[in-house]
């Protein structure tokens, strides 16, 4: 049975978002694969003729989505270095940190995700910086085509959560109207609930 759709599930709203540009063929990268449910929504998106980047730095992370496409019948194949990957289509899980994503891609990308925080069921130590989620995100703006989209899911409910999530608004905030539409969803009567970030490239 299909899953009830809630207006409070963030993610959803980011692949909603995400599916309006997103088409057969195109290259979309998901910053941190996590369990895998946005390199699937991806990997759907792109078809077999698309290529996905999916990074993380947990191999747990890349064996739940490599899982999680084989059960829809998707191959996900791993790579640790940028020198292995191939130029062809198909998903490909990527052992690396992504604020190394501009060694494994020169552009252009349609859509970008990155859903912050910790792997759900994982180590909780094992969470994305500021740091280097600032250094993928200017990244990802540098390898967006023209109408493309990035969509960033932030949390603002565990300890590091709100110096990133602060980070990352401010960084978005600083990016000229002229070249950059920029929108936030938010749940308004939850302190501690993630929110969306997305930014379409003009
Ligand atoms: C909230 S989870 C992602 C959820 C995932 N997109 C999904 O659909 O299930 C965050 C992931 O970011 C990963 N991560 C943390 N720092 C990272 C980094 N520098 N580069 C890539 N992945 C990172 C964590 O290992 C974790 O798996």
């Amino acid at each position: 049975m299909a899953r009830r759709a809630s207006l409070i599930r963030i993610v959803l709203w980011a692949h909603q978002l995400l599916a309006e540009v997103l088409s057969p063929g195109d290259t979309a990268v998901d910053l941190t694969a996590g369990n895998g449910a946005d390199t699937l929504f991806l990997a759907r998106q792109v078809g077999t003729a698309g290529r996905v980047l999916a990074f993380d730095i947990q191999h747990q992370a890349l064996r739940n989505t490599a899982d999680r496409l084989a059960a829809e019948g998707i191959a996900g194949n791993y790579f640790t270095s940028p020198e292995d990957l191939p130029g062809v289509p198909g998903v490909c899980l990527i052992h690396d940190s992504h604020d190394r994503l501009d060694r494994y891609l020169d552009g252009p990308v349609k859509a970008f995700v990155a859903n912050l925080g910790y792997l759900p069921g994982g180590d909780p130590s094992l969470i994305t910086r500021a740091g280097s989620t600032l250094a993928a995100i200017r990244q990802a703006l540098e390898l967006l085509v023209p109408g493309g989209r990035l969509a960033v899911v932030a949390y603002v409910g565990h300890p590091s959560g709100g110096d990133e999530s602060r980070q990352v608004d401010a960084l978005l905030q600083g990016l000229s109207s002229r070249h950059w539409h920029i929108v936030r969803l938010q749940v308004v009567n939850r302190d501690d609930a993630p929110y969306l970030l997305v930014v379409e490239k003009r």
